[in-house]
């Protein structure tokens, strides 16, 4: 193992020297080698951005071409490269063993325990089309809806991949959630059958999928056949006619099922995504508009080449960033995509820095809040691996504060790789607003601008803001970010509900306008800073001010590792903020000096009205397994609410309780 040349402190030095750097030119190097290095790209795109995506699309392979790329006859139901039919899987795969890339590897597997798996695209095609016979034998067609609930190994984008062959219809679920969830997901899409596994693995021991699965299946009356994947020896009783093997179905099954020429608007997968309140829903991605822009975006944001890049995306494969950027986007590009199936700190803390190098990662892709993570653990723990084959490090998911972004790109970037911050969600399909990497100088906590072939705006907050001008945009300042041109991987609707479709997207702008529901700043130089979403506002005496603003001052304050930030109530005020806040190191909580020191900070950064009314020192903050902050449970242990919500999808479900009970003694304020 080859350290870093510089030593920890001497990178923490260097991050301290440039945390207050604003703008980031592409490092030289980089731009050197690039795909996109002229800017005139977006100039052209933004003439004509159906011409553009078309262009997109014609690198991909269509058993027909389209006659229309953009039907906008019946907005908001916008439909892409009509006409024209086209495979997911057939691009993913058979288009690469094809053209004599079979012994590349596909998928690189990492277990727990130091497992590892070489997965080729001849391996992956093979166990695909052994996979899609075994659907079909077992009635699946087209058009039906196969639920997805598996650990991170690479069965699950097999699976996701043969239902792309055959025109089946996915609806994964994250691994985190509880089976009772997993059913309501599977009743609701009216799911035939469901793929799922023995056991999954979890810092070092193996909890029972399949047998948690059996004591609520009844709750989906629908579900025909249950497919299980055995790889955790935890075992399953199998009911007789319903349940079946994996590994015995594809054994037995034929080698070859040619994929089948689906319609680019034959629906692809389903993906249920919790809004901040209310019933989960299931937004509908398509084939041909998702395949195309999942296929640009990866190959023009992360710069790839397929011959010698190693991606690595942490997400999870439930989520949209995982069905994005660690199946479809590496696999239609022909890369090499590294998937981990353990938790970011387990065996070791810096287990991903050790991956990192052993797997020769090039590009990594990671979430805010789990660099924040890292940074708390130190340094050192980076510095002790050569990470000196990264070229390009990504995040998604939240906004990121300066401080953490030069931290990523001093300490594990070593300087020389340029971070795109990329802007998008479950119903925009793939990434809309980040930099092209060796074109657009990056800003710490912007995601800069949309990319080439994307318009958005930010407009007047006509929620709050009785005079606001619904056509008018705001050149600079702050208002709601929307998309104002159809894209192809946009979501069709959501699953049996147009009218919510069309009123939570379509409504506040009309059928030409897509509402974000993010709030956004854009600057003098038109850079675009995500704010939150917008229910994420709190509103101090008449002031909007954004919790993600509030946590950013926090988190800069000097050995403040994490903060959540949420509202409460306040006859004065309106609302007022609480701020739950986690230290570096081991010390839980700050004292008197740190909170005078902390709400100072935050007076100095964003204004006295943004200081936090009170400050709950946290040894760790209620996350998901996937690392996204539950602000909605802090939020109502805020408010003195006695049921603060479901701690079921938690990480860590004792993290409530312990700030519940410190709330209670109110051991600050
Ligand atoms: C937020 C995840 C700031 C945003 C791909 C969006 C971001 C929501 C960023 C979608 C970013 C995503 N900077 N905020 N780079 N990326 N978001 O559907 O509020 O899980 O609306 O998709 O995450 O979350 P979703």
């Amino acid at each position: 193992m080859e350290a870093s040349t510089r030593s920890a402190s001497e990178l923490d030095d260097r991050v301290e020297e440039l945390k207050d750097q604003e703008i980031f030119e592409p490092p030289s190097d980089f731009v050197e080698k690039a795909h996109y290095t002229d800017e005139s790209i977006y100039e052209e795109a933004d003439k004509d951005p159906v011409a553009f995506w078309e262009k997109a699309a014609d690198e991909l392979h269509w058993f027909k071409k389209w006659d229309q790329v953009l039907d906008d006859s019946n907005k908001p139901f916008y439909r892409w490269f009509t006409g024209g039919t086209t495979n997911m899987s057939y691009n993913c795969l058979d288009r690469h063993v094809e053209a004599g890339n079979g012994d590349r590897p596909a998928i690189v597997w990492r277990g727990e325990e130091g497992e590892r798996e070489e997965w080729t695209y001849s391996d992956l095609l093979r166990d695909v089309q052994r996979l899609s016979n075994a659907l079909n034998d077992k009635g699946v067609e087209k058009g039906d809806v196969v639920g997805i609930f598996l650990p991170m190994i690479p069965e699950v984008v097999i699976s996701m991949l043969a239902c792309t062959r055959i025109g089946a219809v996915h609806n994964l679920v994250f691994g985190g959630f509880s089976p009772g969830q997993v059913m309501e997901r599977m009743e609701v899409s009216d799911a035939k059958l469901l793929i799922t596994a023995d056991g999954a693995r979890r810092k070092g021991d193996t909890a029972s999928v399949k047998a948690e699965v059996d004591k609520v299946i009844g709750d989906a009356p629908g579900l025909e056949t249950v497919i299980v994947v055995g790889r955790a020896d935890a075992g399953s009783d199998m009911q007789e006619g319903r349940d079946f093997w994996y590994h015995e179905l594809l054994e037995a099954a034929d080698d070859e099922c040619p994929a089948a020429e689906l319609d680019s608007e034959d629906p692809m997968f389903v993906l249920y995504s919790s809004g901040s309140t209310g019933k989960p829903k299931g937004i509908m991605h398509t084939t041909g508009g998702y395949m195309t822009g999942v296929a640009w975006t990866t190959r023009a944001v992360f710069d790839v080449r397929p011959e010698e890049d190693v991606f690595w995306c942490s997400a999870d494969v439930g989520w949209i960033t995982g069905h994005s950027y660690i199946a479809y986007g590496p696999l239609l590009n022909g890369l090499t995509s590294v998937m981990f199936e353990g938790a970011p700190g387990y065996p070791s803390t810096d287990i991903w820095w050790q991956i990192c190098e052993e797997e020769g990662v090039t590009l990594f892709y990671t979430a805010p809040t789990a660099i924040r993570a890292q940074v708390k653990a130190g340094s050192e723990l980076v510095a002790n691996h050569d990470l000196s084959k990264l070229r390009l490090l990504g995040t998604v998911g939240e906004p990121i504060n300066p401080k953490t972004w030069v931290w990523y790109y001093v300490v594990v970037g070593g300087e020389r790789c340029p971070i795109v911050d990329t802007w998008w969600q479950t119903e925009t399909g793939h990434i809309m607003i980040a930099p092209l990497p060796a074109i657009v100088s990056t800003k710490p906590g912007s995601a800069t601008r949309p990319l080439p072939g994307i318009r958005a705006s930010i407009r007047e907050n006509v929620h709050e803001d009785d005079d606001a001008d619904q056509e008018k945009t705001v050149e600079e300042g702050h208002g709601l970010l929307t998309v104002d041109h159809p894209w192809p991987g946009m979501l069709r609707g959501l699953q049996g509900d147009e009218e919510q479709y069309r009123d939570k997207y379509w409504s506040t702008f009309g059928p030409d306008t897509y509402e974000v529901g993010d709030a956004a700043r854009r600057d003098e130089d038109g850079y675009i800073w995500i704010v939150g979403r917008t229910d994420d506002v709190i509103n101090v005496s008449g002031h909007r001010l954004s919790t993600a603003e509030i946590e950013g001052a926090i988190v800069s304050y000097e050995s403040v590792a994490e903060a959540a930030v949420v509202p409460r109530p306040d006859d004065d005020k309106g609302q007022t903020v609480v701020a739950f806040v986690t230290l570096e190191g081991d010390e839980p909580e700050g004292g008197d000096d740190m909170e005078k020191g902390v709400r100072e900070h935050v007076a100095q950064k964003i204004g006295k009205l943004a200081r936090p009314e009170q400050i709950v020192w946290a040894r760790d903050l209620p996350k998901t397994r996937s690392g996204k902050i539950m602000r909605r449970l802090l939020k109502n242990l805020a408010e003195g609410k006695e049921d603060y919500g479901d701690t079921s999808t938690l990480a860590d479900p004792s993290v409530m309780e312990e700030l519940d009970e410190q709330m209670k003694e109110g051991s600050s304020s």
